[in-house]
């Protein structure tokens, strides 16, 4: 049992029902662990009067918070969780290039209500340099909204109306670094020693060096190296993302207060999923890629104590585009077990999905899942194909091995097909961050030029069209079944194709993930209602495919979904089932053929106990022939079992 589901069950035992009341028992419930968390990464004997501030600072921060949102935390901790419901449904999107500013946005909520949208992921707003900024993530406040997007007046109504449609919102937390220009950098720039700790700065290369031995490089093309030098202070900063990005030294626990507070504000703002950037980096040590050390766990654990001692209701979402198997740990194991984050990228499943189009074959998809450890019960996937990131080839060497492949000649075939090297593919997409130490590279572009609409349209194909449109709708059909939150990425809604004007900007045509941050296409929306259009096929089969989500509980995460061999190295099957009798199971060809799959383990599993199961998806009856099942390329099937 998790400390959110100890706090549900005492409070629904205690007879004072006030909030201050449920303050004290969280406070009470979490102490031992934040005192025995706090202690472990920072010596009882060095910093037990930090540890009193942090006593002082709870309370002081809980009464910082709306009381409107001291009911509503008491309210969502007692219903359970919220955010493994069928009824959860995202997008992300940059506000800018979705409907111009913060006020736009909340003109387009009917847009976003009536695609069955109930959960929103803003990209940054907050101040940031002007110039090269990471898209917002440099940032320069983690509460300032940024006059380009609106006014903090504009935020607070936008979260007040969203709380009122029964909409939730997700914003970053920055939490691995800030900008060069953020205030504690400034006053470090200017030699205050105090701020000068708050970073890793060192007067020469010597330590720097020593690290550089074991940690890899994020951006090799644009920002090599991990450390910058800053002659203003004549010292070397650690700058593991971009030069402009300084990482916050967490072994200075000042660090961790100051960041708490600034993580309530954020909270206090009314943001219900706090996204936790970049979180695998938070602890560093020197011999180490400092990646998912055991101390950033215990900090990501710390906050989330503490976190849920003044706002129970505000979630964590991980951000660690990391090895499967590392992924899992971020919603807490051994004795931290469900008391990381509730919610974590599901970024293998995205990368395996694209594997399985290169190659049209799911064998790396079943070796990989199946061996992903199973997540606590209280935890849950955020499952997404595309986001404002490049998809990295994260596999596990050894499953590429075991199917007779060589791995690094297997990721150069995938750079080859998404990245435009190889005449025969469908993909347009651009290589990014190619590193020729390593040979290590990463993918960019949108889903739907990814999957080929793009150079269809080019070639006025209408084969190709039809074939990337069933397979936009293949992937985002897997996503929306899977078990966890489906996250549609602004624009694929609508099948949108790469944007290009990034190469005429300055401050953008060094990073190829622009390609894939375009504007809403407001334009192609109006035309929707023509049936013909490419656009028009995936806009109305995902609405449809969201209704039918939120009208069926089986698709809440509730059990694990269970995958099934068919025989057919082309085909994915899985099943979901609940706690009543029913069931989907999900057939998925990614192959460009039709093919056929035996069904007497599907009629084994119920699924024909009432004749022939109705696809969801299209809306028809299944038909069998001689006991086989056929799937059209790239169809996607979902049966039910009522
Ligand atoms: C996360 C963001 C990415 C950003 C990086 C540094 O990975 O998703 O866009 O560049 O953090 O903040």
């Amino acid at each position: 049992m998790n400390q959110a589901s100890l706090h549900r069950l005492l409070s629904s035992k205690s007879e004072d029902q006030s909030p201050e009341s449920f303050f004290q028992l969280r406070m009470a419930t979490n102490l031992s662990l934040i005192q025995n968390l706090f202690f472990s990464l920072y010596p009882e004997e060095k910093h037990a009067s930090s540890f009193e501030h942090l006593m002082v600072l709870l309370p002081k921060l809980y009464e910082t918070r709306p009381e409107e949102l001291k009911l509503q935390d008491m309210e969502r901790v007692s219903s359970g969780n919220w955010y493994q419901s069928e009824q959860m449904v995202g997008m992300q999107m940059y506000v800018e290039h979705f409907n111009k500013d913060l006020n736009g946005l909340l003109e387009k909520l009917p847009y976003l209500k009536d695609f069955g949208v109930n959960f929103l992921h803003l990209m940054p707003i907050t101040t940031r340099p002007s110039g090269e900024n990471d898209g917002g993530y440099a940032v320069n406040s983690y509460h300032k909204v940024d006059e380009r997007y609106g006014s903090q007046k504009d935020l607070l109504n936008l979260t007040k109306k969203l709380r009122k449609e029964g909409m939730y919102l997700m914003l970053d937390f920055v939490v691995n670094h800030t900008s060069n220009e953020f205030p504690w950098a400034k006053k470090a720039k200017k030699g205050e020693k105090k701020y000068q700790d708050f970073y890793y700065t060192y007067p020469d290369e010597t330590i720097p060096k020593e690290f550089e031995k074991t940690l890899p490089e994020v951006f090799p093309e644009t920002s090599p190296g991990n450390y910058t030098y800053i002659p203003e202070m004549k010292r070397w900063v650690m700058t593991v993302f971009n030069s402009y990005q300084w990482d916050l030294n967490y072994t200075n626990p000042e660090v961790f207060l100051e960041m708490l507070e600034q993580l309530v504000k954020l909270s206090n703002l009314g943001v219900d999923v706090i996204r936790f950037d970049a979180l695998a980096f938070l602890w560093k040590k020197m011999g180490t890629i400092s990646q998912n050390l055991a101390e950033a766990h215990m900090l990501v654990s710390l906050f989330r104590m503490c976190l849920q001692v003044v706002a129970p209701g505000t979630i964590f979402l991980a951000e660690a585009i990391v090895a499967p198997k590392e992924i899992v740990k971020y919603f807490g194991e051994g004795i931290h077990y469900g008391n990381e984050c509730e919610i974590a990228y599901n970024a293998s499943l995205m990368a395996l999905l694209w594997n399985s189009i290169a190659t049209k074959k799911t064998i790396l998809l079943y070796k990989s899942l199946e061996n992903v450890p199973d997540k606590p019960k209280d935890g849950t996937w955020l499952n997404y194909i595309r986001c404002h990131d490049d998809i990295g080839l994260g596999y596990e060497n050894q499953f590429i091995e075991e199917i007779g492949w060589n791995p690094g000649q297997h990721r150069k075939f995938l750079l080859d097909y998404y990245c435009q090297r190889l005449d025969w593919s469908p993909a347009k997409g651009l290589l990014f961050m190619y590193n020729p130490k390593t040979d290590d590279g990463r993918i960019t572009g949108s889903a739907a030029s990814l999957l080929g609409l793009e150079k269809a349209i080019e070639e006025n194909n209408d084969t190709l069209i039809n074939a990337s449109v069933s397979k936009v709708i293949l992937l985002h059909g897997i996503v929306l079944a899977f078990g966890g939150i489906p996250m549609f990425y602004a624009g694929d809604e609508i099948g949108t194709i790469n944007d290009y004007s990034f190469l005429e900007k300055d401050d953008k045509k060094g990073d190829s993930r622009w390609v894939n941050r375009p504007y809403q296409d407001w334009g192609t929306i109006e035309k929707l209602s023509k049936k013909k259009l490419p656009q028009s096929k995936i806009f109305h089969t995902l609405k449809r495919m969201v209704q039918i989500r939120k009208e069926s509980p089986v698709f809440a995460d509730k059990v694990q979904p269970a995958l099934y061999h068919t025989g057919n190295h082309h085909i994915f099957a899985f099943e979901r089932t609940d706690a009543s009798s029913q069931g989907l199971l999900v057939l998925c060809n990614f192959d460009e053929n039709s093919q056929v799959v035996d069904t007497s383990w599907i009629m084994k599993l119920g699924y024909f106990a009432k004749g022939e199961p109705k696809d969801l998806v299209s809306n028809k009856k299944v038909s069998l022939q001689s006991g086989l099942l056929q799937l059209d390329p790239y169809q996607i099937l979902w049966l039910k079992r009522a």
